[in-house]
């Protein structure tokens, strides 16, 4: 395992395979062209987002892996990454699907909707199912209130006012496609473990 101590700048090995490496180098360009060229670290939300698009969720070898491309300390990477709730850090199931639990959502019924969809997959929101395949998570605001309760379904596709039969019609079609393999452990080592306080945030 690589350490979130690594030392900056030091050489991490890719967790990408060529067809990700590709897409994510190709992602990066674009983000740093965003930015001076000496401010190509203001694209670290990015990064993560587009490490997060192809392996599911950020292990700590991802995210010195992200570090070393910014040429940033790999705990500042891991402070981001944790303060920010739509990072994950836990590997994920081959399907994830958000359930919108804020206001508009929430007045129509996503309480509901959580609950169904907990009872048809068999777990509790924040967990993924035993074959791998669904990770069911309570999300905020999807800025779709207009179409509430709304689902957001592999981090790109919005399911919106959302009843029952339209949920168990998505639940039966993504039980028939196989889905996209997403990395599996080990988990990322909390480098502030033991100290008082929590650094997770949103
Ligand atoms: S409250 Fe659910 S999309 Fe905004």
């Amino acid at each position: 395992m690589i350490s979130l101590s690594t030392a900056q700048g030091a050489p991490v090995a890719s967790p990408f395979n060529p067809e990700q490496q590709r897409r994510f180098d190709e992602g990066l360009e674009k983000a740093f062209a965003k930015y001076p060229s000496e401010y190509r670290r203001a694209a670290l939300l990015a990064a993560l987002h587009l490490a997060q698009d192809e392996l599911g969720w950020l292990s700590e070898p991802t995210m010195a892996y992200v570090a070393f491309r910014l040429d940033l300390p790999s705990v500042r990477v891991w402070e981001v990454a944790t303060f920010c709730s739509m990072y994950r850090k836990r590997p994920v199931g081959r399907h994830q699907i958000g359930v919108c639990n804020s206001v508009s959502c929430w007045a129509m019924g996503s309480e509901k909707v959580l609950a169904r969809c907990a009872d048809m997959l068999g777990i509790r929101p924040g967990e993924t199912t035993q074959d791998g395949q669904f990770t069911l998570e309570e999300v905020a605001c999807l800025a779709a209130c207009g179409y509430a309760p709304a689902i957001l379904v592999n981090n790109f596709t919005y399911v919106e006012n959302v009843n029952q039969e339209s949920l168990e019609r998505l639940i039966r079609d993504l039980r028939a496609q196989p889905g996209k393999e997403m990395a599996p452990g080990p988990l990322p080592v909390d480098p502030y473990a033991g100290q008082t306080g929590s650094t997770e945030g949103h």
